[in-house]
């Protein structure tokens, strides 16, 4: 029997998982944000889309961001990449500021992005290629991303001929293949359907789970969230701000069985109470005029 969520506290950890958040911050600081503010002018006044974000993310870490729509996760992320600039604050990479997109950083949008009249192989080699790399190399070194996302049975083929899943494992291979520090994935998963969802989201375990890999990973999805993450940061929207850094008491290595563990649920209960909170509920109802008899219920 499952106590009841908001009885369970989500700050609870067992002595491993303390273990483990002890390790995790002695490790090298990966990705610093300090005092991120970005403001977007426009007509009817600025937009402040985030107001002094500041974390760290450590080596090897999977963090999650979540927040309401519009609570800035795409800005943060565009500008962790560096295709946006940030009005105040700093960001740091591996302890030096970034400055414009680069290799260091990979990026996997919710949207499909890879070259459609290049092949799986062809789309892997394109970064290194660009990088300067030798043809060989590149292409031995191709081979071996496309084996680790599973799809060497399909190197040959274009995105045209591959699933919505296929086709994010390739983006994740290409990212990857720029061997950068961190990997940013925006809503990666966002369009597949719920069983593709949970095949990738294994897989991403086990690929961050073999690699030296940091992982930024923005998602909609509680349960996602949960059992991707070491740790989760929660925006509050309006201006975007940091709301909480949760660090997820469920133990590694993660299973479907542990959605109803008591401390996947209370931190589930948490996170829904940062983003739907108490004052919001209730304003989903519409004003729908009663049309069946009294007594005719089905609730
Ligand atoms: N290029 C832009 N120009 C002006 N305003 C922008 C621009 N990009 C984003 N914004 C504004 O900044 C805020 C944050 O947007 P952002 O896309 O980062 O949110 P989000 O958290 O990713 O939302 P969603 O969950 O819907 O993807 C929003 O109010 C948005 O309208
Ligand atoms: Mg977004």
């Amino acid at each position: 029997m499952i106590p009841p969520a908001d009885t369970i506290d989500y700050h609870t950890q067992s002595p491993e998982v303390s273990k483990r958040f002890a390790e995790l911050k002695q490790r090298p600081v990966v990705l610093s944000v300090d005092d991120l503010t970005k403001i977007f002018p426009s007509r009817n006044g600025d937009v402040t889309a985030l107001k002094s974000v500041d974390f760290e993310v450590y080596r090897r870490e999977f963090m999650c961001v979540i927040g309401p729509s519009g609570c800035g996760k795409s800005t943060l992320i565009r500008i962790l990449a560096g295709l946006e600039t940030e009005t105040a604050g700093a960001v740091l990479l591996d302890g030096n500021p970034v400055a414009g997109p680069g290799p260091d950083r990979g990026m996997v949008f919710q949207s499909y992005t890879l070259f459609p009249w290049l092949t799986v192989k062809q789309n892997v080699m394109f970064g290194p290629k660009m990088a300067g790399h030798k043809e060989a190399g590149v292409e031995a070194d191709a081979r071996q991303w496309i084996e680790l996302v599973g799809l060497s049975q399909f190197e040959n083929s274009y995105p045209h001929q591959l699933s919505g899943g296929m086709k994010q494992r390739v983006a994740i291979a290409r990212a990857l293949a720029n061997r950068p520090r961190i990997l940013l994935m925006d809503e990666p998963f966002g369009a597949l359907d719920a069983q593709t969802r949970a095949q990738m989201q294994s897989y991403l375990l086990q690929i961050w789970k073999n690699l030296d890999i940091t992982i930024l990973f923005i998602t909609h999805d509680l349960d996602e969230a949960i059992y991707l993450s070491d740790r989760i940061l929660v925006l509050k929207a309006n201006p975007g701000e940091v709301d909480e850094i949760i660090e997820v008491p469920v133990p590694r290595p993660r299973s479907l069985d542990q959605f109803i563990e008591p401390e996947f649920i209370a931190t589930k209960h948490r996170i829904n109470q940062l983003i739907h909170p108490e004052s919001e509920r209730g304003q989903d109802t519409l004003p729908f005029p009663r049309m069946t008899k009294q007594g005719d219920d089905v609730e």
